[in-house]
């Protein structure tokens, strides 16, 4: 009686801890949440596809296939893929002189890359564009201040 008693809360309390361990580990195996998952995939639409008001480009223009292939400059020189973008950052831009977030690093080539309408920093439209391009380093260690890979 004693004995199958302590069976059973030694498997009752081995079940507990497999679960744990499953809810623990679950979120870094993928994007698991289907709310993030549905805003990845705005952000990924408007990567391949907004226009700002600008002259014309989207993201896609020169970060390719979607931002992990190597990227292209519109005069063809080459810029470092984004499939690392979301780790290296906070980092220093020496041209602005300060340290760069995620954010600030999209809202600078809405400006200046698409010549468009900046998003303002609570938009939508940011919050879905660096919650896909941070989905393309899910994974992958901070490495900030490192080096686009
Ligand atoms: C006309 C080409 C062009 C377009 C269009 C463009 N970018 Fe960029 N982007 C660059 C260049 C060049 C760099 C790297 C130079 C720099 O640090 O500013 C860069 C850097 C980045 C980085 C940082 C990469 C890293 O690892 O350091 C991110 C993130 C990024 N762009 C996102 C975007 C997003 C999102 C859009 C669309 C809203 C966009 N870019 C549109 C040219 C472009």
């Amino acid at each position: 009686m004693k004995k199958s008693f302590l069976k059973a809360s030694a498997v009752s309390i081995l079940a507990l801890v497999g679960l744990t361990a499953v809810s623990v580990l679950a979120p870094a195996a993928g994007l698991s949440d289907p709310e993030l998952e549905k805003v990845v995939a705005e952000g990924k639409q408007l990567f391949t596809q907004a226009k700002f008001n600008g002259n014309g480009r989207v993201c896609q223009s020169c970060h390719l296939g979607g931002g992990l292939e190597p990227g292209r400059r519109p005069d063809g020189q080459p810029i470092p893929s984004l499939a690392n973008a979301a780790t290296v950052f906070p980092r220093y831009k020496p041209r602005p002189g300060r340290v760069f977030t995620l954010s600030d690093q999209i809202r600078s080539c809405v400006g200046g890359a698409l010549e468009g309408d900046v998003p303002a920093y609570d938009s939508h439209e940011l919050m879905a564009l660096v919650t896909y391009v941070t989905s393309l380093s899910q994974g992958k260690a901070i490495d900030m201040g490192g080096q686009p890979k």
